[in-house]
């Protein structure tokens, strides 16, 4: 696939001319968080109908002038994506996985009628911006660099149809833990509205699938829960995935199980990461389907012992306790089990460049 300057687009770059002082940013390394704070620099590119992509830049991070009846605004035109740059052990900098990251954002784009954008022009920008910034990643255990590509529609045009013209931006964030609480294991809260529905958006990763997912979210917290677990919206009783993580069942004899990608699940990197860790561990991984009447069942039995949530932003988390309105039940002991934690240290192992990177996955920044 050809390069930004294969493709003939000029990258543009242009230092803040006052960036954030070091004491500033020292402030927000020292406490990242998650999502708040956000580095000196951002990078554009455009495109236009009949013209493809142009005016590729780097520079300042700044607010973005829109036209009121941009399409975006109205009809949620709008993908992203989320991955993670690392300090490794020897000090150099990597991304985990990033043409799959390039490509699922492909995949959205096509879902979205917007346009594709050359994988190794969405890697070379993660790149540049990461590279510019490298001063704002954090190097505490478990803190990163979060990347946030994204892409909207621009056109002024109140008609309903595809945008003419789009824009490609890239914003980076110093990140922590994902959840506040800090607890140990998560607790999910079984949403009775659901996510999406067979021949919907559910495996893009486009903005309205958020939009829809804040009301059962806002439930779940209101309850004290920390996330929300959505079933399929044909049966209700098949779980599919958390607002913002995919879900791994792991059973005492050594069966491990992921819902299948079924069109209305994101295809999670992390999950995709864990499928292959899972395999080499000698689990039998298994993407299935399971009920959550199963679930509460093999819970309250023992035949489950572990259940966590994985993602860029939540890595790997435990969860302990589920609520739904037919009550609630503990698995395991309510903690983090110990395949969880061995499958965890096994990806950030690798993420952070303390283990072997035997699968490709480390793309190393210079
Ligand atoms: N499912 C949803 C709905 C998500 O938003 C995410 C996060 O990106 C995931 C799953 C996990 O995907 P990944 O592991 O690629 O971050
Ligand atoms: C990510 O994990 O990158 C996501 O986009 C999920 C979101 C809930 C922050």
């Amino acid at each position: 696939m050809a390069s930004l300057a294969d493709a003939g687009l000029k990258f543009t770059t242009l230092p803040h001319p006052a960036p954030a002082s070091d004491e500033t940013r020292e402030a927000v390394l020292a406490n990242p968080g998650f999502g708040t704070n956000f580095t000196d620099h951002m990078v554009t590119i455009e495109w236009t109908e009949g013209q493809g992509w142009h005016d590729a830049q780097i520079g300042p991070r700044h607010p973005i002038a829109l036209d009121p009846a941009a399409s975006v605004l109205h009809y949620a035109q709008e993908i992203f994506e989320g991955l993670k740059a690392y300090k490794q052990a020897d000090g150099s900098i990597a991304l985990f996985r990033p043409e799959a990251n390039a490509a699922r954002f492909n995949r959205s784009a096509e879902r979205l009628a917007m346009p594709t954008l050359p994988e190794d022009v969405f890697v070379e920008a993660v790149e540049r911006l990461v590279q510019m910034d490298r001063a704002w990643i954090p190097d505490a255990e478990g803190a990163s660099l979060y990347l946030r590509p994204f892409m909207i529609a621009t056109e002024a045009f109140l008609g309903v149809r595809p945008a003419k013209s789009y824009k490609f931006i890239v914003i980076a964030s110093p990140a922590g833990n994902y959840f506040k609480s800090g607890a140990p294991a998560v607790s999910i809260w079984v949403s009775e509205y659901t996510r999406a529905a067979p021949g919907g958006t559910g495996a893009a990763k486009c903005g309205g699938n958020y939009a829809a997912s804040l009301v059962p979210q806002g439930e779940a917290i209101a309850r004290g829960h920390d996330q929300v677990v959505f079933l399929d919206a044909a049966e209700h009783k098949w779980i599919e995935e958390l607002g913002g993580m995919n879900l791994y069942f792991a059973f005492e004899d050594g069966t491990l199980l992921t819902p299948a990608l079924t069109g209305t699940i994101l295809a999670g990197i992390t999950r995709d990461s864990l499928l292959t860790l899972a395999r080499e561990e000698g689990l039998n991984v298994v993407e299935g389907r399971y009920s959550l009447d199963q679930w509460r069942e093999d819970a309250a039995s023992g035949k489950l012992v572990e259940t966590f949530a994985c993602g860029t932003a939540a890595v790997v988390t435990p969860v302990g306790r589920v609520a739904g309105r037919d009550g609630e039940f503990t698995i395991g002991s309510g903690g983090p089990g110990q395949l969880t934690q061995k499958l965890k240290n096994r990806l950030v192992a690798i993420q952070r460049g303390e283990a072997d990177d035997t699968h490709g996955w480390i793309h190393t920044i210079a």
